[in-house]
């Protein structure tokens, strides 16, 4: 039996992907990213000063909060156990680690930028749309803060996108909905830069177990889907010559 997509994708083709910039007013980056019914607001903020730490360095640092509204899932979830769950934790932990790829922290000094995801709709897939939109809103702030005199020089290094892929009767999906996040055995989440060189891969068996060739064909779709969302980025960032190594 083959896995029919409730909404009629290729199992190769992500979901359509936004990003809208300039969302709110006051952080220098913000933007809705929405991955089909998945939304979510990325802001980034910069503050002077690092965690203890890293101060006399002369080195930058980033990190990350992710929350889900308590209207995002289809039954509402109470502020506080948001805040403390486990999950919310692994996941800002997983946005920071990401990001930090992008970002050359000599070029920043000591000053700390805080990327903050928030869910407004989980169709699944949220980490993966705070870690492509927080790379926009990333590029978004950056730009802002060089016009304003607030950075010299551009910190970004390099780009990040991640991407879900599942199995669904045994074979690959990519960018999965809750739907499908749910039937799926298998589920995984992979973070590339921009040479498709891997930053992180958290690969779940949720049933079973999968083969080193379902792992391989898994990598495959991964790969597929962020060139797609690389591309969408660099199309959402309209000063990318002034804010990236050329490359
Ligand atoms: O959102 P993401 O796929 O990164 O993380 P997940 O923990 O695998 O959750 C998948 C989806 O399950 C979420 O996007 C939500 O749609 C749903 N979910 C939920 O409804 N309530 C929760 N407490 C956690 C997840």
């Amino acid at each position: 039996m083959v896995w029919q997509r409730p909404d009629g994708r290729q199992p190769y083709q992500v979901r359509p992907i936004s990003f809208h910039g300039g969302f709110t007013r006051f952080a220098p980056g913000s933007v809705l990213t929405k991955f089909g019914d998945t939304q979510v607001l990325c802001t980034v903020s910069v503050s002077e000063g690092v965690p203890k730490f890293l101060a006399g360095t002369g080195k930058g640092w980033l990190t990350s909060e992710y929350r889900m509204l308590p209207s995002a899932t289809q039954e509402r979830q109470a502020r506080e156990l948001l805040k403390l769950s486990g999950r919310t934790q692994e996941i800002q932990r997983l946005i920071g680690r990401s990001l930090r790829g992008a970002i050359d922290f000599e070029a920043l000094g000591e000053r700390t930028l805080t990327v903050d995801a928030d869910v407004l709709q989980a169709d699944a897939g949220t980490r993966t749309a705070a870690i492509t939109g927080g790379f926009v809103a990333l590029a978004h702030a950056v730009s802002q803060l060089l016009q304003q005199g607030v950075l010299e020089r551009s910190p970004l290094s390099g780009q990040v996108a991640a991407i879900s892929v599942g199995l669904l009767q045994g074979e690959p999906y990519l960018d999965l909905n809750y739907i499908e996040d749910v039937a799926a055995t298998v589920d995984f989440n992979v973070v590339m830069n921009q040479d498709l060189g891997i930053i992180e891969i958290q690969g779940t068996a949720e049933e079973g177990s999968y083969s080193r060739t379902q792992l391989n064909h898994l990598l495959d779709f991964a790969e597929k889907g962020i060139q797609q969302l690389l591309i969408f980025q660099k199309e959402a960032i309209s000063d990318w010559d002034q804010l990236l190594p050329v490359n």
